[in-house]
């Protein structure tokens, strides 16, 4: 299986011009990222082949073609437009993995807006913050999740119409509130796909960091040609392929790879809205005989927890090739994987920012298991030395991911922060905030995140925003949020808290505070325990040391604390 040199063939002889070809654009043409996955590949007399499998939380099931991804797309697009939105308005999409919310995102890039998806489980705090911050113009969601919106969005002055797609009529509709029902709208066959170029803005994605407020990642249509060949190359998309891509489009992956790269190749993609199951997944694989799967180390590990047993109640002789991402996939679960599936899951490593994959293992080369692979060829990759970021000279030594600027699919900028964006480079290269070394042979290794930022079953979650919602709170002084390691997640939550005088330490006082952020917080930032403490460890300037905290949790050396104390 190993021949290395098609790997070395491609990096020699690359150019992002490959992908533009095969797309048919040149620099300067009009380039939509929702007329490239629909309307181009009915062009290609592939309408009729099917584009999308969906199965709902009570297994029904839903099929489209081609044809009818693009005709719902522009009915949403052009009900849109009706409703006075215009290019660039920011619409949010607050919906479970429901149909509306693929052909919404397609339309929504159809008439030249900007998608905002934000992941349902979201609570009210979460939601605002993102929707403030990128002055939202519409939110399109379903009746589950209206109560939130309500709540709210008299604090949203810019939110001008709330849709909901599964109106039932037996509530009034309130202010701003608009009933959107896909199968009653009549089916526009034609729209006038707005006119976006390379640079228009596509989609706005909030991902979290270790201080301040998530910040809102803005990507451009120019970003198709970076997702159109990592999904060739790294996902080894053929024409007869089944695929399913298993994260939510609220996250960077769901929409560059459960979205736009698969539909650009005119790829049939499955869909299932339901919680994780190791029984659900392997009979949703065998049922629609799923060939590649992308999915993340949290999900493989609860499948190495089900057990063997549970594969071979399954037919999963479909399967030719898995992909993973998010968080480091350890040796163990790629030795495992290709034992029971016999195939290995191959590491692919990117970010929110990047927009697409840039270090990764590929069909064609040789995987070391714990390994991320190498560079994307065209991506100029390398570990820095964080005392000079200049790139180190030898193997083996531990430092910064970084990446030559230039490719694609890269974030253009922070919504409304560029400071935050031009502080993201130094001498020439973009920080990815991560940290690996790299082998004698060029495989990175990935070691750690270089900040503080929770990576809980593949979700970033930021210290400061659980810190914020715990010092809302009536009993809590002072808070300090950290990781712990977890079998199946590798990190979750964890709260240190200190109470205001006169406050009880109990399980009582505990769980008022528990639902109190609850009802703040996505379910995934949640602190899965809380420690009351007398007092946290402060430096001199009195920051918290979530540090000493955090090496505590990890059963970590300390090392010397004075340093700790003088740091500003
Ligand atoms: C982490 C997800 C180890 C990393 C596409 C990165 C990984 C952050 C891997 C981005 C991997 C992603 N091995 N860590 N293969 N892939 N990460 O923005 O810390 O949600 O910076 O994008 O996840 O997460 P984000």
């Amino acid at each position: 299986m190993s021949h290395i040199g098609s790997y070395d063939e491609r990096v020699k002889n690359f150019s992002w011009s490959i992908s533009e070809k095969e797309l048919d654009y040149k620099p300067g043409d009009l380039i939509n990222i929702g007329w490239y996955c629909t309307d181009r590949i009915c062009e290609q007399g592939k309408g009729d082949k099917t584009a999308f499998i969906w199965e709902g939380m009570t297994g029904e099931e839903r099929r489209y073609t081609f044809h009818d991804i693009r005709r719902a797309s522009n009915t949403i697009g052009a009900f849109l437009k009706n409703q006075g939105i215009r290019p660039e308005d920011r619409v949010c999409l607050f919906l479970d993995r429901v149909p509306e919310l693929y052909f919404g995102f397609l339309g929504i890039l159809k008439i030249g807006a900007i998608a905002q998806p934000l992941f349902s489980a979201f609570g009210d705090e979460a939601l605002l913050v993102r929707m403030k911050d990128a002055q939202t113009k519409a939110i399109i969601t379903q009746r589950k999740h209206i109560a939130k919106v309500r709540r709210i969005r008299d604090q949203l002055p810019w939110l001008e119409h709330i849709f909901i797609v599964d109106y039932d009529g037996k509530h009034p509709l309130q202010e701003k509130e608009t009933a959107f029902a896909l199968d009653r709208e009549k089916p526009v066959e034609k729209l006038d796909v707005y006119s976006t170029q390379a640079e228009s803005p596509s989609v706005l994605h909030y991902t979290s960091g270790t201080t301040g407020q998530p910040k809102g990642v803005k990507h451009v249509h120019y970003s198709l040609i970076s997702q159109y060949l990592t999904s060739k190359w790294v996902l080894d998309l053929h024409e007869d392929d089944i695929y399913w891509c298993t994260a939510d489009p609220g996250w960077v992956t769901g929409t560059s790879y459960g979205i736009i790269g698969p539909w650009s190749l005119g790829i049939t993609q499955c869909v299932l809205d339901k919680g994780f199951s190791a029984e659900a997944w392997y009979a949703f694989i065998e049922k629609h005989k799923i060939s590649v799967w992308y999915s993340a180390p949290t999900a493989i590990r609860s499948l190495m927890k089900a057990g063997e047993e549970a594969v071979k109640k399954h037919d999963l002789s479909s399967l030719r090739h898995l992909t993973s991402v998010g968080e480091p996939l350890n040796a163990e679960a790629v030795i495992w994987s290709e034992k029971v599936f016999g195939l290995p899951f191959l590491d692919t490593y990117w970010q929110t920012e990047t927009g697409s994959i840039m270090i990764s293992n590929y069909p064609d080369m040789r995987v070391k298991p714990g390994s991320m692979g190498k560079p994307f060829p065209g991506i100029e990759a390398a570990v820095l030395d964080p005392a000079t970021h200049e790139p180190f000279k030898e193997p083996g030594k531990i430092g910064l991911i970084a990446f030559k600027p230039g490719w694609p699919a890269m974030m253009r900028t922070y919504w409304n922060n560029e400071e935050t964006y031009r502080a993201k480079f130094k001498n020439g290269w973009y920080l990815s905030g991560d940290r690996s070394s790299i082998d004698k042979e060029g495989y990175f290794w990935f070691t750690g995140r270089d900040d503080d930022v929770i990576n809980t079953g593949g979700h970033l979650v930021s210290p400061f925003e659980v810190e914020s919602a715990l010092l809302e709170h009536e009993f809590v002084a002072e808070s300090a949020v950290v990781s712990k390691p977890d079998e199946v997640n590798m990190e979750v939550v964890k709260a240190f808290i200190t109470l205001k005088p006169g406050v009880e330490t109990n399980d009582d006082t505990e769980l008022k505070i528990m639902n109190f952020i609850r009802k703040k917080l996505s379910p995934l930032a949640m602190p899965q325990e809380i420690e009351f403490v007398d007092s946290l460890p402060k430096t001199r300037s009195g920051k918290i040391m979530r540090r000493l905290l955090h090496a505590r949790e990890w059963g970590e050396e300390i090392g010397d604390t004075s340093t700790l104390e003088n740091e500003e």
